[in-house]
């Protein structure tokens, strides 16, 4: 087993070697730094299990030094030490997640019991994070439901890939249809669960920004890089980098990339060293990327590599059987979280719900049941609660394009007329129609009542009258909306 290394921080060059002298006694290897920047240096390069930190150093103070140790994530623990222990400083130090305070001049077999048992506390730390991990499993954060042939022999092929050696899986599907939550699973039911799970969308981030952001910089390797940051490659040691939408990177960081996985080094932007990492890396894509490359806007050596082992999920409307096993599991979630208890959806709504073609996937069905969940009132979800897009498909309109699709009443190129409205099968009553658009107005007007009671050409009075007519409020409720409205 590796030595416990402390990093020992003083500007007093006796008290330094004491110190060192001291800890090579007790079998740990020691590290010396004379002031704060090297400390941080010293703390990056060799993460140490302890710090021994005085107070006051010439040039940043040893609070500040902390402060910065803790922020860059190094899970050093802290020892302060320092001859006059100020109280405010004391209590900064250990609200910063110092471990103790010792007083100078040290009494070093008090200084031995406080190591002692801040290694202590460090691996308890350790433990429960790895607990913490575990619960996160079990509880289902990454829960995937689905009950379809399909989804069930995906998952098997996903746990296997998960538990393999795989360095590099490529996880492809359309929009909404999982591809995060397989991420997951690829991380936590592999072997490096306790390890790092990093995720990152090449798409939201700058081109200029990504290759620092992926692969960190050395102090002064442009005119921001005021002090060496790790890339996400390092942060993600022994645990998982999820590249999301890789598609979007540019040749240049493709090739890069490619280097990187081929030889699992990495080098940081401004750096001349190589770094060993040891990284799976999860890439997923909404486009086709084998299209991509044959139009030329992806590497095809690096699909090649990424596509050694390559999960592919299928459209939702492709596995209907998952539809209701879905939308039990968002009921049930949504009830704990809206505190409510539906039951679930009415023989209506479960059919238009299986009748959709879902072309947003599992989010837009997520989307759909949390919306009714949070306007029906009664015990099962009534279809007037569902999006447009779902009650009426006809209309070419999904509840993600609401905004650049027609809207109803609008008049079509060729004349056609958008029906407004459209009466269901088994037909509906007007006290139902009239309720939803009222609710409709309502949620249009972020439940601002003025503006609510403008869309449907009434007073405010009236819309107040209808809502509480449909139950939308209550008496004393209704006193306080016209308040604070
Ligand atoms: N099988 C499933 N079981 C439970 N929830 C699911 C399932 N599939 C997807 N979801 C949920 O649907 C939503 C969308 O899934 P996710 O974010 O993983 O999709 P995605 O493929 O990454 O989409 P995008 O391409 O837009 O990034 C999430 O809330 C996710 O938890
Ligand atoms: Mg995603």
């Amino acid at each position: 087993m590796a030595k416990i290394k402390v990093l020992i921080v003083d500007d007093e060059k006796l008290v330094r070697w004491s110190l060192r002298q001291k800890c090579q006694d007790w079998g740990y290897a020691a590290i010396e730094a004379e002031n704060g920047a090297e400390a941080l240096e010293a703390a990056q390069a060799e993460a140490p299990d302890v710090v021994l930190l005085d107070v006051r150093l010439p040039d940043i103070g040893g609070l500040e030094v902390l402060e910065k140790l803790k922020a860059a994530g190094e899970s050093a623990a802290a020892i302060m030490m320092t001859g006059d222990p100020q109280i405010d400083d004391v209590k900064a130090a250990i609200r910063m997640g110092a471990y103790d305070f010792i007083g100078k001049p040290l009494d070093f077999d008090e200084l031995g019991v406080t190591i002692l048992n801040a290694l202590e506390a460090r691996r308890l730390r350790g433990e429960v994070e790895s607990l913490r991990g575990e619960m996160r499993r079990q509880s289902g954060t990454y829960q995937v439901v689905g009950a379809s042939k399909k989804t069930t022999e995906l998952m098997r092929f996903v746990r296997k890939v998960a538990a393999s050696e795989a360095s590099t899986i490529l996880v492809q599907g359309e929009s909404g249809t999982g591809k995060d939550l397989v991420a997951k699973v690829l991380h936590y039911e592999s072997s490096r669960h306790d390890g790092p799970f990093v995720a990152i969308n090449c798409s939201a981030i700058p081109e200029t920004l990504i290759e620092a952001e992926l692969f960190g910089h050395e102090k002064g390797a442009f005119t921001d890089a005021k002090a060496m940051k790790k890339g996400l490659f390092e942060i993600a040691d022994s645990g998982t980098l999820f590249l999301d939408e890789i598609g979007e990177l540019s040749p240049f960081l493709q090739a890069k990339l490619l280097r990187v996985i081929e030889d699992q080094v990495i080098r940081r932007v401004g750096g001349l060293r190589d770094i060993r990492v040891d990284v799976r890396v999860v890439a997923a894509s909404n486009r086709d990327l084998e299209k991509a490359v044959r139009e030329g806007h992806f590497r095809q050596d690096l699909y090649y590599r990424l596509a050694v082992i390559s999960i592919y999920i299928p459209p939702l409307r492709e596995r209907k059987e998952d539809v209701l096993p879905l939308v039990d599991f968002f009921v049930q979630d949504y009830n704990r979280k809206f505190r409510k208890s539906i039951r679930g959806p009415s023989d209506e709504t479960r059919r238009l719900l299986l009748a959709y073609d879902w072309p947003g996937n599992v989010r837009e069905l997520r989307n759909a049941i949390e919306r009714a969940m949070i306007l029906e009132d009664e015990a099962l979800l009534r279809a007037i609660y569902l999006p447009f897009a779902v009650t009426q498909p006809h209309a070419g309109i999904t509840a993600f394009e609401r905004s650049s699709a027609p809207a109803p009443g609008e008049v079509l190129p060729g004349g056609r007329r958008l029906p407004l409205l459209s009466i269901p099968d088994g037909g509906t009553s007007l006290e139902e129609v009239e309720r939803s658009l009222v609710i409709l107005a309502l949620e249009q007007a972020g439940g601002n009542q003025t503006r609510a009671s403008r869309l449907l050409d009434i007073s405010r009075d009236a819309l107040r009258y209808k809502m509480k007519k449909f139950g939308l409020i209550h008496g004393e409720e209704s006193e306080e909306a016209a308040a604070s409205d």
